[in-house]
């Protein structure tokens, strides 16, 4: 009989050593929401918060005495109209939340995600008209918002909108502004999903009509995930991205294998609330369940983890 495998096996020590896969402090980004307002809780998302400008330096603290050395920024303004214009206002509620944490925290990594559905009036992610969702008449806005940011001190901006062409035309906009050293991360392959649920009640950005069917990828199909990675890579996307992250690891596996740039998997909102809800009832072992589910991330080939639990996976971590 073979043993070998058992032997592996045997004791704490032993695992230790011929582990495969780990997840270390670095690859974890923290996404937060910064509210024009009073900061909030998210009745979906229990211990995730709003925060207001006020609040957000003591969140901050916390953040990055846990390690944390990337954050993720959401904004929620007090107005929204047709065209969004908040996500490209000098003094937007984003801007000035980078702004801020970049005197506080300058080393500190500042991802700004970009996309119109945080601001405008019907919850799109891009110019409506006749119910449509106009492609090329959102880009020059997704322009603007990547622009204000990278100039607010943003380090790497964060396409959301799954638009066609927007790396190419944000690239080409941040280098003519001298932003050349600002990275994008794309999220590349960003599937239309029920598991975003709790993220628009967090950013109050739920379409008032319709669906973002039109824009974001059909779960059945996986080919298009490697079409739409070449493409954003082509157009120089530096960094690429699977969302959501548990339901799709053969799509982080195939991504990962396909292409060699650094793949960031989001474990979206209702993973987070999922997990959550269940530990709430005594149901699931929290830290063990977020910490394998982190792990699986990796092991399917994702660098980059980025998770609202990501301050307690560091602090768990730490502890470990
Ligand atoms: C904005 C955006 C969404 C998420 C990240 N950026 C929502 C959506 O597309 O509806 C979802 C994040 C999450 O669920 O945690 N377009």
């Amino acid at each position: 009989m073979i043993k070998r495998p058992r032997r592996l096996r045997k004791n704490q020590q032993i695992r230790d050593l011929v582990h495969e896969v780990s997840i270390d402090k670095s690859d974890l980004v923290y996404p937060m929401f910064i509210i024009d307002g009073e900061t909030e809780d998210i009745a979906s998302m229990p211990e995730i918060k709003r925060y207001s400008l006020n609040d957000l330096p003591k969140a901050l603290s916390e953040v990055t005495a846990a390690g944390i050395k990337a954050v993720l920024y959401f904004g929620i303004p007090k107005h929204k109209d047709e065209t969004g214009s908040e996500a490209y206002n000098y003094n937007g509620i984003v801007q000035r939340g980078i702004r801020l944490t970049k005197e506080l925290y300058p080393e500190l990594i500042v991802i700004a995600d970009i996309c119109l559905c945080e601001y405008t009036s019907h919850g799109h992610c891009g110019i409506v008209e006749n119910n449509c969702v106009i492609n090329d008449k959102t880009l020059p806005l997704l322009v603007k918002a990547s622009v204000s940011c990278a100039e607010a001190g943003a380090d790497i901006v964060a396409p959301s909108d799954m638009m066609d062409g927007r790396i190419a035309a944000i690239r080409t906009a941040l280098d003519e502004n001298t932003f050349e050293n600002v990275l994008i991360m794309s999220y590349s392959v960003k599937y239309s999903s029920a598991f975003y649920g709790p993220f628009r009640d967090a950013a109050d950005s739920a379409p008032a009509f319709g669906s973002r069917k039109s824009y974001q990828m059909d779960f059945r199909n996986k080919k298009e995930a490697v079409m739409e990675t070449r493409l954003d890579i082509d157009e120089g996307a530096d960094i690429i991205m699977v969302k959501p992250a548990l339901p799709y690891l053969d799509v982080v596996k195939t991504v990962s294998e396909n292409f060699s740039a650094p793949l960031a998997a989001y474990h979206v909102s209702g993973e987070y609330s999922m997990i959550k809800a269940a530990a709430q009832n005594g149901w699931i072992d929290e830290k063990a369940a977020v910490m394998e589910s982190l792990t699986a991330m990796k092991r399917a080939g994702a660098k980059i983890l980025i998770t609202y639990y990501a301050v307690k996976a560091a602090k768990w971590l730490g502890e470990m």
